[in-house]
């Protein structure tokens, strides 16, 4: 279909499962195990309830904010998702120049199928990006990564904590998923994996999973990109990652590919908002909570920011979004967005992100199901 038939993110989903060869596709649409998290990650969202208040001028409204102080025209952030060339030739710099035009901030992952300078250079001035981090058993890799993205300009550093070891995902291995472009580049960013185990094995082997609290000190002589921890989902690790001086946390389960029936990201934020708050006034400027997993509505996206996020990652949404249409398709789903976010801020009586508070959802159903 034409890209002017695409309506929703939905549509991006179905139009990619139609195109992409099933290697693909199952690499970017599977979860581990039973998939109950990928499924609860939606479902959570369509427990909370709006309480939209009236008569509010809403005649302009205005959905931009900032995400660890930078700019962003959207409250939505591009999460890190590897291997972008199984999608498209042109893989994340897809992504890389939509949000360059449309002034989106674009993690880039570790797990790029670009290399991570092509991914830096395919920016415009002034257009911010973070990296996506996993720790390499080779400290040293590591520490030279960091320091090449600071130095290339990227101004935060997400340390993807929820995968010690990569969640089984079945449809996936069913696949014998051996995919050597891919592998190839990601060889290229960092020594050490192996090839000849399929692209699962061989893209995770490197990873450290004795990385632990203990590291976060080394992390911060490295490096003065704000350091956040992407998949926490307890209220306890909240406030350690508060307690050694990081600058926010992810709410996430991975979009699913993890931990299978850990709690989905929105679920854990009432009570990880609660307990950050007890050291302290809230929103903090100096402590971000974001979460990420299942946002495919921009009334996803409102029902995160009341509850207390200063902002959500999305994954597969625009993953999907160039797999036919390339940098046109990403353009499309911001402009869903920015559609989406203009009606239901209308709707809702939210002016700006700031008019966005707890009284303005109904979470009561959200722990009972
Ligand atoms: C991911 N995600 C991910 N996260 C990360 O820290 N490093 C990575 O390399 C990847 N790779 C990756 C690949 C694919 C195909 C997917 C779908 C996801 C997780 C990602 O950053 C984010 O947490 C989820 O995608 C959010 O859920 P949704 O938006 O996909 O539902």
């Amino acid at each position: 279909p034409s890209l002017d038939a695409i309506v929703n993110l939905h549509d991006f989903e179905a139009v990619a499962k139609g195109i992409l060869p099933p290697k693909a596709w199952a690499y970017y649409s599977s979860a581990s195990d039973d998939e109950i998290t990928i499924r609860e990650n939606r479902a959570a969202y369509q427990r909370i309830w709006f309480r939209p208040r009236v008569l509010r001028d809403v005649s302009v409204v205005d959905w931009s904010t900032t995400i660890l102080g930078r700019r962003s025209s959207l409250p939505v952030y591009i999460s890190a998702t590897a291997l972008g060339k199984l999608g498209h030739p042109d893989g994340e710099l897809n992504l890389t120049r939509a949000a360059g035009k449309h002034g989106v901030i674009q993690m880039i992952p570790t797990l790029a199928s670009c290399a991570f300078d092509e991914i830096i250079d395919a920016a415009v001035p002034g257009q911010v990006q973070f990296l996506q981090l996993y720790v390499n058993r080779d400290r040293e890799i590591t520490r030279k990564y960091v320091q090449h993205a600071e130095k290339r300009g990227v101004k935060g550093l997400f340390i993807t904590v929820d995968a010690p070891q990569l969640g089984r995902r079945e449809k996936d291995m069913r696949m014998k998923f051996v995919d050597e472009s891919g592998v190839a580049k990601v060889q290229e960013n960092q020594s050490g994996v192996k090839k000849d185990e399929g692209v699962a094995r061989a893209i995770s082997s490197f990873i450290d999973p004795s990385l632990s609290w203990k590291d976060i000190p080394w992390f911060k002589s490295i490096t003065n990109m704000p350091i956040v921890l992407k998949g926490v989902a307890t209220p306890e690790d909240a406030l350690m990652a508060y307690d050694y001086g990081l600058a926010g946390i992810v709410l996430s389960n991975h979009g699913g590919r993890q931990l299978d029936t850990a709690r989905s990201g929105v679920e854990n934020l009432i009570e990880v908002v609660a307990a950050l708050k007890t050291r302290g006034p809230w929103p903090n400027p100096k402590f971000e909570v974001f979460v990420d997993g299942g946002v495919r509505r921009a009334s996803d996206v409102l029902k995160a920011i009341a509850l207390g996020a200063s902002a959500v990652g999305v994954g597969r949404a625009f993953m999907y979004s160039f797999c036919a249409y390339g940098q046109d398709g990403v353009e499309k789903a911001f402009q869903i967005f920015r559609d989406e976010l203009e009606m239901n801020m209308r709707l809702l009586g939210a002016r700006t992100i700031d008019d966005l508070t707890p009284d303005m959802v109904d979470a009561n159903a959200l722990h009972s199901h």
